[in-house]
């Protein structure tokens, strides 16, 4: 059987090592893809440090993979052998549970599958994925700009066109990373007044560029205060990775104003009930979405020119690539080439 390189994590917290595999066949329902871009997520952490429950090692990351299809398992309809397409975090599910038995597979109760976590994921030439998970690729769309549009785009746009929020309302995101530089984008192009939050100065200019049309800086002021003067948010989109950082905006919601959390952090907040009831604020989760949706996302990006801003490295270098990320010097997503 012939060999690829994938870069895997072996054990938790242990270094991204390369490594030589046998290429996978796809079995009844699945296909294999030939990876030729894989974003790399802050959600990669989770398999690098052990943060998800249950994930076997060695495993290899990513969900943010864009590629072609290079074999068909049986049973496979509707896709053919050539065709570009992208997978992220959805990447199949039980199809029993309450959860599927709804059409809501994302939040699949019973064995969600995840590229990267429950199964090998795309820092890898070839990954083998359940045909349900896959996403077409629009033909303008290249593959390095689709593969950070399978998790940090489809998130964003997803939560975002599902908010609530009409064109005109005052949509806030906080963290200009990864997943805030494609909030703030797509926030723009759906006709939110938006509002970039983020520590420092530094990243103003690009984010104003990005489509900001207001900017915190959440070290220099009260972020908070800073957004009730510009008449408080319909909607914030926290994609920090930090909970006290969330706190400190959730003073800044208007009258109806929703939190969307994204950012997984580790840490916890502290609300005020009455803040809550009286002004009929909310606080909520959004994970990703389906095959569909990041189909839907792809789509959006295309049309409007939305694009991720990028930094490319080889597959060799995914360590030094998955420590830019994590550094948060990266503008703004880190993205691994294979197959180039
Ligand atoms: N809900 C979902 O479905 C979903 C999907 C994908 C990712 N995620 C999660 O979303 C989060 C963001 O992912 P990403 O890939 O965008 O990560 P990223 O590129 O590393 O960006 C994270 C941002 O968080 C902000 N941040 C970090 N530490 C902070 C602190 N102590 N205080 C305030 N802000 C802080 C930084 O923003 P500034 O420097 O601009 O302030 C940084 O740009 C991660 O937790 C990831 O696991 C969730
Ligand atoms: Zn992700």
């Amino acid at each position: 059987m012939s060999k690829m390189r994938a870069v895997q994590v072996s054990r938790v917290g242990g270094p991204l090592e390369v490594t030589e595999r046998e290429i996978s066949e796809p079995s009844f329902g699945f296909v294999r893809l030939k990876v030729e871009a894989c974003g790399i997520c802050h959600s990669d952490s989770l398999t690098k440090e052990g943060h998800w429950p249950g994930v076997q090692y060695p495993r290899v990351p990513g969900h943010e993979i864009a590629g072609s299809i290079d074999a068909l398992g049986a049973g496979v309809a509707g896709w053919k052998v050539g065709q570009r397409v992208g997978v992220g975090w959805h990447g199949g599910h039980c199809g029993r549970c309450v959860s599927c038995r709804r059409g809501d597979f994302v939040t699949c109760q019973i064995s969600p599958q995840i590229p990267g976590i429950t199964f090998d994921g795309g820092y890898a030439e070839y990954v083998v994925v359940p045909e349900t998970s896959l996403a077409s690729i629009p033909g303008d769309l290249s593959a390095a700009d689709a593969g950070p549009l399978m998790c940090a785009g489809i998130t964003t746009f997803n939560s975002l066109r599902h908010s609530g929020a009409n064109p005109g309302d005052t949509v806030a995101v906080l963290g200009i990373g990864g997943l805030g530089h494609l909030a703030v984008q797509f926030s723009a192009k759906m006709g939110f007044k938006t509002i970039a939050i983020a520590r420092g100065n530094d990243k103003e200019p690009l984010a104003r560029k990005l489509g900001a049309h207001h900017y915190i800086d959440s070290e220099a002021n009260d972020p908070a205060a800073e957004l009730l003067k510009l008449g408080g948010a319909k909607i914030i989109l926290a994609t920090a990775t930090s909970g006290k950082a969330m706190s400190a905006v959730l003073g800044g919601l208007g009258i109806d104003g929703k939190l969307i959390v994204l950012g997984a952090a580790a840490d916890s907040f502290n609300i005020n009930p009455l803040f809550l009831i009286g002004g009929r604020r909310a606080i909520a989760g959004w994970p990703s979405g389906t095959s569909i949706d990041s189909q839907d996302t792809l789509a959006f990006a295309a049309l409007t020119g939305v694009r991720a801003m990028i930094e490319e490295y080889p597959l060799e270098r995914a360590s030094e690539a998955y420590e830019r990320m994590m550094s948060g010097k990266a503008r703004f997503r880190v993205v691994l080439r294979i197959n180039k």
